[in-house]
């Protein structure tokens, strides 16, 4: 029986209120793009209408804007995990009209096959390729359509001719099992492949296939800055540093680099330092950087979950296929996330925070405890489990009128005992082996803003000559300093510590 060919709109018809949906892709990489377009539209009729439309979104990741912002200016999204980054998405999550759970990206997968997120109504999955035997051959993005494909109680597929049929290969779909009867994952280098080409399903269970033939939605990389350039410079030199001091094997270990313009610099960065060996990469997205390294030899193969490049890099890879088949490989999120996996291989981790207290506790998503911004993502899977962990950030932020450090973080994500290095551009602070006190030295010496610097350390010398030093009365004085002038700066501790 052939798969029926459908408009986006009739798909979009299938889907009810409160129906559960799981979604392909993992960043606007692979994430479907004609069909919540026109859902979207059908919820806004059906508002029009004096009916109820909102849907429960599970994803990979962040998405692209056809799906997190279509249904976020619709006002159909009843409830949304894990990560995102669309800014309709962030302000309908923060003015509380859709309920948001964040979560590590790489429990995603089993939390629905445990049952955990309830049951999957539909499974909305684009491809470059779909047999009427039932394969599907995904694209630019895994994230957790395997488990989606699996377990939702019907598909839709977005067959997209933008993206060549020759991806097939790229991807590695190994899919574990759950509990009493998990076995350990067969990775043990960043190259090794066990699972299959393609996702296959019951071709009966693919309620219809839309056609497109469109972009993934990738916004550009913004041009490095003095400050991103320092900060990986600063990266590149204290890793150097490590293994000419042995602290890292010879041979290099994998990299996982984190989301953005700060990542992408970064990496650049590494491939430029003469005391860095070629390496290869076990990480969650690949982008731009990690494709001019490898075809400068310097990035050996990268793991990832998706190929999040700009359009223009996309067209380059498609080009040189052959070339970058043998150098990448695209996994579930729940593997190439993969704490065992991460353990196992040694993983230098390197991710973003918002801000980090003088103890190294870091908060990667609440701006001022409250507002959310994209969510953990990845950073937690990695870091628990780095060989060595390292986060990143300008020591300022909004022109100097924010330190990202501050006595005490507002949010936790990621506790003291996980973070291990704290990199700015103004330097590095090793906390491995530090007490609290120590650690506080370590980071107000070496990445704290010069005009915060004096701030700090009248802090600390209040702060009291604990185990951890902290004055609960002032520990929030800067992020309250900045609601009352807008600049923390201000702060006058002697008010704090009355
Ligand atoms: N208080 C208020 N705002 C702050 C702030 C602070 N302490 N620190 C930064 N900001 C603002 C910046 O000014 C900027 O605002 P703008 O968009 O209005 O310019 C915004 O937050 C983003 O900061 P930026 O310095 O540009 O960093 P980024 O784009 O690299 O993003 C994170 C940083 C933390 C938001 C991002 O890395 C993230 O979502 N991380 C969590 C997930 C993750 O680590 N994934 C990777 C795992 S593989």
């Amino acid at each position: 029986m052939a798969i029926p060919i459908i408009s986006a709109e009739e798909a979009a018809s299938y889907i009810n209120h409160d129906d559960t949906v799981g979604f392909s892709g993992f960043t606007p990489a692979g994430s479907v793009k004609a069909i919540p377009v026109a859902l979207g539209e059908r919820a806004k009729a059906m508002h029009a209408q004096g009916k109820p439309f909102k849907i429960g979104m599970i994803t990979g990741a962040s998405t692209g804007d056809s799906l997190d912002g279509s249904l976020a200016r619709a006002d159909a999204v009843k409830f949304r995990t894990p990560y995102q980054s669309n800014a309709d998405m962030r302000n309908l999550i923060n003015a509380g009209k859709a309920e948001y759970f964040d979560s590590h990206l790489s429990v995603v997968g089993q939390q629905i096959r445990y049952g955990f997120l309830g049951k999957i109504n539909w499974g909305i999955i684009e491809a470059c390729d779909v047999t009427e035997q039932g394969e599907i051959v995904l694209t630019t993005g895994v994230g957790i359509s395997p488990t989606v494909c699996k377990y939702a109680d019907r598909l839709l597929i977005e067959l997209n001719a933008y993206h060549p049929k020759g991806l097939r290969g790229m991807h590695d779909l190994m899919v574990v099992a759950d509990p009493p009867h998990r076995r350990e994952i067969s990775i043990y280098s960043p190259s090794d492949r066990g699972g299959a080409e393609v996702i296959k399903v019951d071709p009966a269970k693919i309620a219809g296939i839309v056609l497109t033939n469109q972009a993934d939605e990738v916004s550009g990389f913004s041009k490095t800055d003095e400050v991103t350039d320092q900060i990986g410079r600063n990266v590149a030199d204290f890793l150097s540093n490590e293994l000419k001091n042995g602290g890292i094997p010879s041979s290099f270990l994998p990299l996982q680099s984190g989301v953005g313009n700060i990542a992408n610099a970064l990496l650049a960065a590494l491939g430029e330092h003469p005391g860095i060996p070629d390496f290869e990469m076990y990480t969650e997205v690949i982008q731009d950087s990690v494709i001019d390294l490898m075809e400068k030899g310097r990035v050996k193969f990268a793991s990832g979950c998706s190929l999040t490049v700009s359009p223009e890099k996309l067209a380059h890879i498609y080009s040189n296929l052959d070339f970058f088949h043998k150098r990448i490989l695209l996994r579930p999120q729940e593997i190439s996330n993969s704490p065992e996996v991460a353990r196992r291989l040694g993983i230098i981790s390197i991710n973003t925070a918002i801000e980090v207290d003088l103890f190294g506790n870091v908060n990667s998503t609440n701006i001022m405890g409250r507002k959310m911004m994209n969510g953990i993502g990845g950073s937690g899977d990695f870091t628990r489990n780095a060989y060595i962990s390292v986060f990143t950030c300008p020591s300022v932020a909004k022109g100097g009128k924010i330190s990202a450090f501050v006595p005490m973080v507002s949010h936790t994500d990621h506790s003291e005992h996980s973070v291990q290095v704290v990199i700015t551009e103004q330097g590095v602070a090793d906390l491995r082996a530090k007490s609290p006190k120590a650690k506080m030295k370590a980071i107000i010496d070496n990445c704290v803003h010069p005009d915060y610097k004096g701030i700090l350390r009248e802090y600390a010398g209040l702060a009291g000559d604990t185990h951890t030093p902290c004055t609960l009365s002032a520990a929030f004085g800067m992020h309250l300093e900045l609601e009352k002038s807008g600049d923390m700066r201000n702060i006058n501790w002697g008010e704090c510590f009355k």
